[in-house]
């Protein structure tokens, strides 16, 4: 697969350097290096999550304020994908190269970033077969026992921008993202191109009035993913005996990408999530557009004043991902069967199968 797959590297701003050191290894992420102003953790995927104190994780002229991920170092498979994003990211953005190679540039929202050669790495899973009426995977064999959480990967990275809209055209227009789907009024799904995960990014919209949400641009959270949902709760029942804060939603699926979510509040900033079970997509994909508390969850641990009432059950498809209104007949249908079609709410595809003028939602012709 072509372009980014993937985020090899955060690079997290903090206050206080070993209570984050702590935290994450409490949270699962293996330690390789400690100095006194740096800690590095290497997932197995082969993606780093770099500590390092406020000011020398900042990056000069970018936008970001507060503590959390000061900047998102994303991977490319080879240098002839580097050299091509790198190629196009200079027709509209100032790109400098590191000595190691790393390009540094600063996204649209001024969100420092980078591009650098990942051999991302296959993660291994076994998640334990699931029983169920009449449909028995596991028999005399119990499910794993853990001690804690061990991340493997990072799947995604949020961020609060005033324009979710205009952060996600940046990414499609400057590193050829692909939309996944659109929460209304809250924020914009996207994958990376050489990806399957159904978001690298999500943008949500800064000036909602959510707590930690002031209309600035600041970071979110990092999904750090896990094998399943007995992964999650595992490791967020030892984070509580280690003494960390608890999750304030606890443990829930959300509709939009299906995937399970435990966000856990983070000492680096804002939260670390640990996540499983995700939809995975390819282009084949048509992006959705969401009642923005019905795709938020189908279900949640702790039920949040906002979202205490059910949701109607609002989905549809981003306009001009499907065949809409007007559409063209098939070559070998006559003109006129596109005339009918005008004004068809189905916004259906005029079928060559279909008698003349025949349409779905009507009633078929009768048997001749
Ligand atoms: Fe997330």
């Amino acid at each position: 697969m072509a372009g980014i797959n993937g985020v090899e590297t955060v690079v997290y701003g903090v206050e206080d350097l070993d209570e984050c050191v702590r935290y994450f290894v409490d949270f699962g992420l293996p330690l390789v290096a400690k100095s006194r102003d740096e800690a590095l953790f290497e997932l197995e995927e082969g993606s780093s999550v770099i500590i390092r104190p406020l000011e020398a994780a900042r990056v000069e002229g970018q936008k970001l304020v507060g503590y959390g991920v000061q900047q998102v170092i994303w991977g490319v498979a080879n240098q002839k994908h580097f050299d091509r994003v790198v190629e196009k990211l200079r027709q509209s953005t100032e790109v400098s190269i590191d000595a190691d190679g790393t390009a540094r540039f600063l996204d649209g929202d001024g969100i420092a970033c980078g591009l650098r050669l990942y051999p991302k790495q296959l993660v291994w899973g076994a998640p334990d077969p699931v029983n169920s009426y009449s449909n028995i995977n596991r028999i005399n064999t119990h499910r794993k026992w853990r001690l804690k959480a061990n991340p493997k990967t990072i799947q995604h990275v949020v961020f609060q921008v005033p324009d979710p809209e205009a952060s996600w055209a940046w990414y499609r227009d400057n590193l050829d993202f692909r939309l996944s789907d659109i929460q209304q009024g809250f924020g914009v799904f996207a994958r990376a191109p050489g990806t399957n995960d159904h978001h690298n990014i999500y943008w949500l919209k800064a000036d909602l009035p959510f707590p930690g949400l002031d209309g600035k641009t600041r970071f979110n959270h990092v999904n750090y993913g896990v094998e399943d949902i007995d992964e999650v709760m595992v490791g967020a029942n030892y984070m509580e005996r280690r003494g960390w804060q608890k999750s304030v939603w606890g443990l829930g699926r959300h509709r939009i990408a299906s995937s399970v979510f435990m966000y856990l509040p983070c000492p680096a900033g804002g939260d670390a999530e640990y996540g499983t079970d995700s939809d995975v997509l390819d282009d084949s994909w048509i992006p959705r557009t969401w009642n923005s508390r019905f795709g938020t969850m189908s279900f949640m641990h702790n039920l949040q004043p906002w979202i205490f009432d059910e949701a109607p059950w609002e989905m549809g498809y981003v306009e001009g991902s499907t065949p809409g209104k007007n559409v063209r007949p098939h070559p070998a249908q006559p003109p006129e069967v596109a005339e009918v079609s005008e004004g068809d709410s189905q916004g259906a595809l005029p079928n060559p199968t279909h008698k003349e003028g025949h349409h779905a939602g009507e009633e078929p012709p009768a048997a001749e």
